[in-house]
């Protein structure tokens, strides 16, 4: 179905709340016959919308199906950029893979990869990222920043504060930053980010961002390998969450810092950022691949990079490490 029609007939659907809408209206606002109408809506039933029909009064939406497709995401969303384009699949290896033949293929800026199970999602420093079918937000990202290849790990910290303020809007959560892009709820892992880029070296074509979310697992969906680090946004308010209202928050707060970031600069994005990170000011442990500094963290700086603080009182750039608290 056409995702103009879809997103006309969805929208009436909405806004005639539990009343019905009668074919005749719906044929005279799409401009179809009767039978095209008819067509329309088993397209809705085979995407997973429960209608009821009853006969001289018309349709209504009993059911919506609890799916993150690009009707779950057109429907209300208020950005002009972000998430205007969907790429919806139910299964994929990794959205990030999508994302990436999307992008070369000269995908518009903001066009978002979305699916309900990934089986071979990838976190960072070539983890594995969990993705169950139906309960989490596995998606990706493309965007085209006018910036410096070496200013992308922005988009990163950029993400993260996004994703923060969406959760504390949609669930009333606070949750928490661990350096560099964790996303924690009472210290556990509620969201991982994971910023990949196409660039030349001194232009980047694209930036991929994936976003991983636990939405509405329950503590005891957790493998036991990531049962005691890892939490979803039902498991810490014991309410399942709209997956797509989620989304759109989020679509929305990231285009609204990433026109300021364009804009302005990272400057106001920094400072956010330091005011939800959980580890600023706090005695960590960073291990990198060259071996652990302990130290105190004491900021980030313009491009991202962790200042750690030894106990010689030496001044340690951080690029990439797991960070102990
Ligand atoms: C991390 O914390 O290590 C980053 C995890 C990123 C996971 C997301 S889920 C959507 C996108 N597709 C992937 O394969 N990975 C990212």
């Amino acid at each position: 179905m056409q995702s103009d029609i879809r997103r006309t007939l969805l929208e009436m659907f909405t806004n005639s709340k539990e009343e019905y809408v009668s074919g005749q209206k719906i044929s005279d606002m799409l401009g179809c016959s009767r039978t095209a109408v008819w067509k329309h809506i088993e397209d809705l039933r085979k995407e997973g919308y429960e209608l009821e029909a009853v006969r001289k009064k018309g349709y209504r939406i009993v059911n919506k199906p609890n799916k993150v497709s690009e009707n779950e995401l057109i429907l209300g969303l208020q950005t002009k950029k972000i998430g205007q384009h969907v790429h919806y699949e139910e299964v994929v290896e990794s959205t990030q893979k999508i994302a990436h033949r999307l992008a070369q293929e000269g995908v518009q800026e903001g066009t978002v990869v979305v699916a309900e199970e990934q089986t071979s999602g990838r976190g960072r420093l070539d983890r594995v990222w969990h993705s169950p079918k139906g309960t989490g937000v596995w998606m990706s990202i493309i965007l085209r920043p006018t910036v410096p290849p070496q200013n992308a790990p922005q988009l990163t910290l950029l993400t993260a504060v996004a994703v923060v303020q969406a959760i504390q809007e949609v669930t009333g959560i606070s949750p928490q930053i661990k350096w560099p892009n964790d996303i924690l709820i009472e210290g556990k892992k509620a969201v991982g980010i994971l910023t990949e880029m196409q660039a030349d070296a001194d232009r980047i074509h694209s930036v991929i961002i994936g976003i991983g979310i636990n939405v509405n697992q329950q503590q005891q969906d957790f493998s036991d390998a990531i049962k005691d680090i890892a939490t979803s946004l039902a498991a810490e308010t014991g309410e399942l969450i709209n997956r797509a209202t989620l989304m759109q928050t989020i679509f929305l707060k990231i285009e609204s810092l990433y026109e300021e970031y364009l804009k302005n600069g990272f400057g106001l994005i920094k400072v956010l950022w330091e005011t939800y990170a959980i580890s600023i000011g706090k005695r960590i442990i960073a291990r990198t691949l060259r071996g652990s500094i302990e130290g105190w963290a004491k900021g980030i700086t313009e491009d991202g990079v962790l200042l750690v603080e030894d106990d010689l009182g030496v001044l340690h750039h951080i690029h990439s490490a797991d960070i102990e608290l």
